[in-house]
Parts: C-alpha cells; structure tokens; sequence
C-alpha cells in the first residue's frame, strides 16, 4: 500500500561520504530523503502539531500503548512557536509479531516512512518499534514541528549492546536506576548489566538468604527489595531492555562474609581492601550448596536467558597465606598452582549454573586461564590486551562481548566521548574473518561505581554512552567524529529538554532550553 505513494516521489539515494545531516543518535543503517516530484531537488517535510498527533496501530499489544504514551509526552515538550498548517496528524505502526519475547536475538529491526501527508513505521516486534518510534521523535525538529521527509530502514549491527553499572561501591536508588535505563534506551541500547553486588557491600535482598542483605548492605536503607528488582526488570522490559544479573565470585565477594561464617577465606594481613577476608574458601564443601540456591534464586528471578557469573580479579595473595588451604589442596592433589584451585571452585560452580538451564557470561579470565566452560559460554573481555583475546577466542569458537575500551567510570579532561566512538569490537585480527566477526556479538558499556552515585552517575554516563552506543548499532563505516559531534550535541540537548542533566561534549555551546535543576527535583 506505500508504494503507489513512494512511486511518485524521487528518491534520492545517499551515499557514506553525503549522509543526510539529521540528528539522530545512533545513526541509522540506510536513510534515503524523499522530496517532492514538483519541487525536484528540494527536501519536504512534514508538520506535526503535538497536541494532537496520533500514533495508531492495529495491534492489541498494551506494551504498545505504553510505548504511545511516553512518545507523546516527549513530543509535548517542544516549544510551541506559531501554529502551522499541519500536515501529518498521524503515525500509523504496524507490527507483525506484537507478541514476541524479548530475548537477545529478538528483532529491532523496523522501516520508517514519512511522507508530507502521512507516515508509517513497520517492525517486526514492538521492541522494534520501539526503536522506530525513539528515531521518529528524534526527527521532529524542536522549533517548528517539521519532520523531514524520508525512508529509513534500521537494525542493529550487535545484537549485544548493554550498559554495566555497579550497585556495590556505591548505592544507586530505584529511581535513578530507571532515569538511566530511560537513557539508555534514547540510545537503543538493550542490556542492562547489573553488577548488583562486590565486596564493598550487598544490597539485593535474597529471599533465600536475606541475611545477606541485612549484614551486607551498607546499610537498611541502602538495599533493593525483591519488588524493587521486580520494578526495575518490568520497567527494563517497558524500555526494550533485558535485565543481566552478575553475582561475581570467588573474588569480588567481602560483602558476602557477614552472613556466611566460614564461605570466605580466612587470611589475617592478606584480605580484600584491608580486610582479613579473601575470595570464597574453594576447600570449604558447605560453599556449593548455598551457590546452589542463590543461583537457583537469582536464575527465577531474572528472565534474561543469560546470567553474568563473574571470576575477575581473583587475587592468590590471601589464598596463598592459608596453611589450612595449603594442606588442603596437597590431599586433594592440587599443586602449589592456584589458577588449579581457581579451576576446582569454577568448576563445581559452572556444574551446578549449567543445572540451571541458563546460558552464561564470563569475564575474560575464565577464558585465559583455560578453566573448563562449556562451548556456549560467552567471553566478556575488560583488560586492555582483549583483541589477543577475541582473536583466540573466536578461533576457538567462542562468542565474545568488550568492554576494554568502555569504562565510563574512567575520567579524563576533554572530549573523551571520541577515543569511545572510535573502539570497535570487530577490530581484531582474524584468520576466518567472516565466521570469527559474526562470533563477537557487541559490548558493555560500563561505569564502575567508585566515584559515582545518586549524585552524579546521570550526568557522568550521559550522553558519553551514546558514543559507543552508536557504534555499537551504526553502520560500520560510520566512525568520523566530526560527523558525530553536531549529532552527539543535540542528542545530550534532547535529554535535557527530556529532563535530565546530561553534560556538555563539546568545549563551548549551549541548549535552546537549559537544565534547571529546581524543576525536577
Ligand atoms: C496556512 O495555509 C493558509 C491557507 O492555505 C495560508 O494562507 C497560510 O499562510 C498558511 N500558514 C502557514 C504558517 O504556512
Ligand atoms: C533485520 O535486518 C537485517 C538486515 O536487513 C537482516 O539481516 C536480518 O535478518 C533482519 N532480522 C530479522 C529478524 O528479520
Ligand atoms: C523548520 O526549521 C528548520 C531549522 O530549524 C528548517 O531547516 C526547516 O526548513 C523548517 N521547516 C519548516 C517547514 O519551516
Ligand atoms: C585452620 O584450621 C584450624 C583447625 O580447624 C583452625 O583452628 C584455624 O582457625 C584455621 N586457620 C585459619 C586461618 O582459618
Ligand atoms: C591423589 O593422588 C594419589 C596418588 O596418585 C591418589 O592415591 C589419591 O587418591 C589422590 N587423591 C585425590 C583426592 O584425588
Ligand atoms: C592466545 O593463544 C596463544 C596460542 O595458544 C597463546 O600463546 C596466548 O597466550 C593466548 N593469548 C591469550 C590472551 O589468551
Ligand atoms: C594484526 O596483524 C598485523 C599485520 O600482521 C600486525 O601488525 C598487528 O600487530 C596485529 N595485531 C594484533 C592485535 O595482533
């Protein structure tokens, strides 16, 4: 039914070098400017009066509708300038499968045209469409209501591109864990790794250990309830967004030992941020069982087909220190060699996560220190060496996430959104390049959380993240920084006209409306 309409219009095809200047973030896969036959060379546009526009649909999905509703409010905060004579009152959206799951491998991908006197977005999921409609209301221009008229088609080139933060060094409350899953979805990102708990303190209240939270937490107030995490998942889905546990072990575990005499090991001098406290005691049988049931827990109460099993920084000194463990290991025949003993704990933990029928994700040491995972597992590189790495592992046929070059949390003076934007996943070398690329399946964007709570982490993390999220959706030529800038800049402004204190990129400019800080708070 489009195409009679399109066939009347002239297409102008654009090229990698020419791409039309809109300002959208992330950049689409392939725009094409549609403009009037009478008025040839010249683009057209399309009015818009927020008030009244309206979405449409046939489909019956009320996430949809939700969806609807959200958009309509960010198109009611343009300014209003003078009544124009609108053209487009409506966008309708078609879905094909409005009750698709979201999953990793779910379809985002959508088209959208727009055309002087109407519009229509088609997507096979509503996540898809809900791409769509994000890049819809990026178009609108914030003065005038004017749209430009165009064809897109848009998918994503990672099907992984997820956000970490870090709920452990410091308290990040409900609500400002929704503002940056909000945020992340302007940018169409669609993991949300939560690295819930480290050994600063443990805010998740378990239901099967909830002494864990009550002597782990910094303190009653600094924790999240079950319904807490139920909100957190169930807004998550609302924004497009799969929800990723991380329950980092044996390492990275200090906040655990409160609740659990015995699960830690005991090493005066030699513990964790000065603590006598290590990682986990491997030797020590009671351990497992309770893994068990706080995996099994953990596995329920997240969907996500994936759940993030830690295993970085496991440092030997503390286990070294041990005479009791050192005896130990010599009855269990494990020599002097503690990537050994590392290997005996990972390996009565993958066994018990691999009863769980959930796939799993690792930090890179897992992989390096040749620890038995099993061919599905996926490898979470984060140290700087990672395309040695992706280069093995892809070899070896294993699936691969980075986060190397995207630690957020890491500050330095200038446009550091640059040295993000230009770190590609894909960027290693490879001897099969076609079937070792398709194995790296994006990345985490991450913001570790020493230096960053309620006060600070929105603006921190935006809209720096947008650099690589782009990259992490963008087509792969799309790396010149000049061609992001301007596209960066109206994307932060966008946020703050959406209402949140996303920072400057560049060193001087300014929003047409300003972040005031009283008026939402
Ligand atoms: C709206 O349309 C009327 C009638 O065609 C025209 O006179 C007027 O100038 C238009 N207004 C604008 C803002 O384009
Ligand atoms: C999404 O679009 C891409 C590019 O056209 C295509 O390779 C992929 O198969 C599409 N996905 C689905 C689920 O149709
Ligand atoms: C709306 O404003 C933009 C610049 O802000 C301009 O390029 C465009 O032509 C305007 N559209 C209409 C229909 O006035
Ligand atoms: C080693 O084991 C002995 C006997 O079980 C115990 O008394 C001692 O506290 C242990 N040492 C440490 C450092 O845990
Ligand atoms: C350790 O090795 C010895 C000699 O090979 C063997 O007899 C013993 O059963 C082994 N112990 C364990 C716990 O595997
Ligand atoms: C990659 O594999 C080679 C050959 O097996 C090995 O020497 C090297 O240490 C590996 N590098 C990493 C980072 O795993
Ligand atoms: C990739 O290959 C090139 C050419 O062989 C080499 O110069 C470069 O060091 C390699 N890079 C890595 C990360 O191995």
């Amino acid at each position: 039914m489009l195409l009679p309409a399109l066939l009347s219009l002239l297409i102008v095809t654009v090229h990698s070098v020419d791409l039309p200047r809109l300002p959208l973030v992330p950049y689409p896969q392939h725009v094409s400017l549609l403009s009037s036959s009478s008025s040839s060379s010249s683009s057209s546009s399309a009015l818009i009066d927020p008030l009244t526009f309206t979405f449409s649909t046939t489909s019956s999905s009320v996430l949809l509708k939700e969806v609807f509703d959200r958009y309509h409010k960010y198109l009611k905060l343009h300014d209003f300038v003078q009544k124009l004579n609108v053209t487009l009152p409506n966008l309708e959206v078609v879905i094909e499968d409005p009750d698709e799951e979201l999953l990793l491998m779910t379809s985002e991908n959508y088209t959208l045209t727009i055309q002087t006197n109407s519009a229509i977005l088609q997507a096979d999921t509503v996540f898809g469409a809900m791409r769509g409609l994000e890049t819809f209301s990026q178009l609108v221009n914030t003065n005038n209501y004017s749209l430009p008229t165009l064809h897109i088609e848009d998918y994503p080139r990672y099907k992984f591109r997820g956000f970490m933060l870090d709920t452990s060094r410091h308290y990040l409350s409900v609500g400002v864990l929704k503002q940056l899953i909000r945020a992340a979805s302007w940018s169409k990102l669609n993991v949300f790794h939560w690295h819930i708990v480290d050994d600063p303190s443990f805010p998740y209240c378990s239901v099967v250990y909830p002494d864990l939270c009550r002597k782990g937490a910094f303190s009653p107030h600094h924790v999240y309830s079950q319904s807490d995490v139920l909100e957190i998942i169930l807004f998550s889905y609302k924004h497009g967004v799969i929800v990723l546990p991380e329950l980092d072990t044996p390492g990275h575990t200090l906040s655990w030992g409160a609740a659990l005499p015995g699960f830690l090991t005991h090493c005066p001098g030699h513990g964790n941020i000065g603590s006598d406290y290590g990682p986990i005691d491997p030797s020590n049988d009671a351990v497992y069982p309770v893994l068990k049931k706080l995996f099994t827990e953990i596995t329920n109460v997240f969907p996500s087909e994936f759940v993030h099993l830690g295993g970085d920084e496991v440092h030997y000194g503390c286990w070294k220190s041990d005479q009791n463990l050192t005896n130990w290991m010599a009855v269990h025949n494990i020599s002097g060699n503690y990537e050994e003993l590392e290997d005996y704990y990972e390996t009565r933990l993958l066994k018990i996560v691999n009863s769980l029928n959930k796939n799993y994700i690792v930090w890179e040491e897992i992989y390096t220190h040749h620890l038995d995972i099993t061919p599905e597992t996926i490898i979470h590189a984060w140290l700087p060496n990672w395309k040695k790495v992706f280069q093995n592992a892809t070899s070896e046929g294993y699936r691969c996430i980075l986060s190397a070059c995207w630690y957020l949390n890491r500050i330095s003076y200038g446009e550091d959104w640059q040295r993000f934007y230009k770190c590609d996943p894909r960027s290693f070398n490879v001897t099969a390049p076609y079937s070792q690329q398709q194995l790296v399946l994006g990345g985490t964007i991450c913001m570790w959380g020493e230096y960053v709570d309620n006060t600070n982490v929105l603006h921190r993390t935006w809209p720096r993240a947008s650099a690589p999220a782009e990259r992490l959706w963008a087509p792969e030529y799309l790396t010149d920084v000049k061609f992001m800038e301007p596209r960066i800049e109206a994307h932060r402004c966008r946020m703050v006209r959406r209402g949140y204190p996303a920072e400057p990129t560049l060193s001087r400019g300014h929003c047409h409306v300003e972040y005031t800080w009283a008026t939402h708070h």
